[in-house]
């Protein structure tokens, strides 16, 4: 049993196998997420970091093994994108999740529109839960951004933010980020790594995968380290720091390479 900050699991992945062909992507995965916990996935490129959590968001289903989400067991047979919603996961994709020319407020409902009772979309609630959601989930306040604003007036920061405070408002229990940071600037990744204190904070759960180990290393509660398909470690934060949790890792693929070589 791994330690972890919440009492009950958010999420369990049970001897997962993923096959693409004859390829063995995902080799006997298991992984445990507590239901106020932020595990850090890391893992050289190819790793399977992005498998696990197509898996976990009903993209790709699994060749074998279990998933349970929240105490309950997942029936594989029917999981979807759309169930894994309903399970309470929610991903956060680069750029994809978000509507370029839509207003913000359009942003929030995509899939799930609030109709009045003429059973046309209630413009007027919708827009006051986006503002809610912009100043209270989000904290956007005064940067001249408005529900109206369309999303490509947007930062990539802002836009990772959007996409995670729709994630927390609608009760996402885990949120997965998957490199959430790539091509943004250092102020920009500074609102993500905010962002992900405050699903902490809201008492939510978290997956964060970066190639930024300082990152990875500053918002997560454990760390979870992939190798070729393969976990290889499971470190809690509190028993490694960051330039021992760099060494390690820089150790691990020499190890790796040495073998390689003998
Ligand atoms: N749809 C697919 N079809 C076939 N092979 C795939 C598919 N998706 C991933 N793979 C293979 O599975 C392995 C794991 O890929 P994955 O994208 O999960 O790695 P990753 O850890 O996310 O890497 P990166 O850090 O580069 O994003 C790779 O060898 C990849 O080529
Ligand atoms: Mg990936």
């Amino acid at each position: 049993m791994v330690e972890s900050s919440g009492n009950e699991f958010a999420l369990r992945m049970v001897n997962i196998e993923k096959y693409f062909g004859p390829v063995r992507a995902l080799k006997n995965i298991n992984l445990e997420v507590g239901s106020n916990e932020i595990v850090g996935l890391i893992g050289d490129n190819g790793a399977g970091k992005s498998t696990m959590v197509k898996i976990l968001t009903g993209v790709f289903l699994p060749t074998s093994g279990e998933l349970w989400v929240g105490g309950r067991k997942v029936d594989l047979s029917s999981y979807n994108v759309k169930r894994a919603h309903e399970y309470g996961l929610e991903t956060v994709y680069q750029d994809k999740s978000l509507g370029e020319k839509q207003a913000l407020w359009r942003n929030f409902f995509i899939g799930r529109q609030i109709a009045n009772r003429f059973g046309f979309i209630d413009v007027k609630k919708e827009k006051e839960i986006a503002s809610e959601i912009m100043l209270n989930t989000i904290g956007f306040r005064g940067r001249g951004i408005t529900v109206d604003s369309k999303v490509n007036k947007l930062s990539g920061g802002e836009r990772q933010g959007v996409a995670i405070g729709r994630a927390m408002h609608f009760e996402a229990e885990i949120i997965v980020l998957d490199e959430p940071t790539v091509a943004l600037s250092l102020k920009e990744v500074r609102k993500v790594l905010n962002f992900v204190h405050q699903i902490k904070a809201a008492g939510k759960a978290c997956i964060y995968i970066s190639h930024s180990l300082a990152d990875v290393y500053e918002i997560s509660d454990r760390f979870v380290v992939l190798d070729r398909g393969e976990v290889v470690a499971n470190i809690v934060k509190k028993d490694i720091g960051l330039k021992e949790l760099d060494e390690f890792l820089l150790d691990y693929a020499h190890g790796l390479k040495d073998r390689e070589e003998s």
